[in-house]
């Protein structure tokens, strides 16, 4: 199998979630939410988080933070983020065109926010010629592969409700950052102050689905028009439903990331020691961050596609997913070592 090594979107549908398809693929039920898929899936995740939720559920995990942060937000509000977050660095301007309020940022070198990072926008509060902070966005896990603990969610949960910001939770890959803790998700979200978290689904194992989550049922008020509004209702819900029952089953979402996870280490530890490759980051969910000689960078993409996150420095980003295999890793790295005669 050819496998690549540039996403966990690159990844083919997990076979459980394709049979979940395939078997709700019979019989007509109403669109646009109001059948017996959606509703199962939607009794799931109130189990999942331990309280009950208000679940909408959208199409993709930029569609998923940008209706999210616009129904949460005032055009004369700011959304405050690191740098590399995905709303910021990935997401077209969509934040800002939908929600037509100002993105913030913060320099992080692994993604996190902290919140000694995060005062000094607060002396904007009140001065009507600044933008006002709003929300405060987080991505568990970050684009680096880093990972908050519950407890400094909580303390950024905190400090945004001390100052009446919403917490937001880019969680595009929130399944690989709970394993990594070997948390929970209620011990990571339900029980740490967040108020909005956009949920993956696709990233592990799913065909196409996120899921937008309040905590606080009373700000999912209007949601749903503003879904409509942002173009993310999906007339045929019974199907993504239908992947987060299967997606849920038997903890199939953490055994997918659990596995994505270990296959990211796995990667590292072969290479750590060949001299030529400097690992950037820790590895702490799926993703791999290297510096490598710039020489090998395209005869590898022949071989295998894959990212270069960084050109000034010649810093590539290696993803694993579910699907990836011992046998993919150890024909990568033979691959490359033979690119670098070790
Ligand atoms: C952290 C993060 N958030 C959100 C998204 C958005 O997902 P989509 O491509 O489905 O819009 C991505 C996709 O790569 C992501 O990495």
């Amino acid at each position: 199998m050819k496998r690549s090594f540039a996403s966990d979107n690159n990844a083919p549908v997990h076979p459980e979630i394709m049979n979940a398809i395939v078997n709700a693929n019979k019989d007509d039920f109403v669109s646009y939410g109001d059948d017996p898929y959606t509703h199962e899936a939607q009794a799931i995740f109130n189990k999942q988080f331990s309280t009950d939720v208000e679940v909408f559920f959208v199409c993709t995990g930029t569609g998923a933070n940008v209706s999210a942060i616009s129904h949460l937000i005032k055009p004369w509000q700011a959304v405050m983020c690191a740098a590399t977050a995905h709303i910021n660095h990935d997401e077209c301007g969509a934040p800002e065109k939908y929600s037509g309020s100002k993105v913030l940022t913060v320099k992080s070198e692994d993604g996190k926010l902290r919140t000694s990072q995060l005062e000094p926008f607060l002396h904007s509060l009140g001065f009507e010629h600044h933008a006002q902070p709003g929300i405060i966005s987080i991505t568990q896990a970050t684009e680096l592969g880093m990972v908050y603990t519950p407890e400094e969610i909580e303390e950024i949960a905190r400090f945004a409700h001390q100052h009446d910001l919403l917490l937001h939770v880019d969680g595009a890959r929130i399944a690989n950052a709970i394993v990594s803790q070997e948390s929970s998700l209620q011990e990571m979200i339900t029980h740490t102050g967040v108020d909005v978290i956009s949920f993956g689904g696709t990233k592990n194992g799913l065909l196409m689905g996120e899921a937008v989550v309040f905590l606080n049922p009373e700000l999912a008020k209007g949601f749903k028009y503003v879904r409509k509004q942002s173009m993310q209702l999906v007339s045929k819900m019974r199907y993504v439903g239908a992947q987060f029952i299967a997606h849920f089953e038997k903890d199939l979402w953490l055994k997918n990331a659990d596995h994505a996870n270990k296959m990211a280490r796995l990667l590292a530890e072969k290479i750590r020691d060949i001299k030529e490759v400097k690992l950037t980051m820790p590895v702490h969910t799926n993703a791999v961050f290297a510096i490598i000689p710039p020489e090998i960078i395209a005869p590898l993409q022949d071989k295998y596609f894959f990212y270069v996150w960084n050109p000034m420095v010649h810093e590539v980003r290696w993803m694993t997913h579910y699907a990836t295999t011992e046998q993919d890793i150890n024909d990568f790295v033979a691959t490359l070592r033979r690119l670098l005669n070790r």
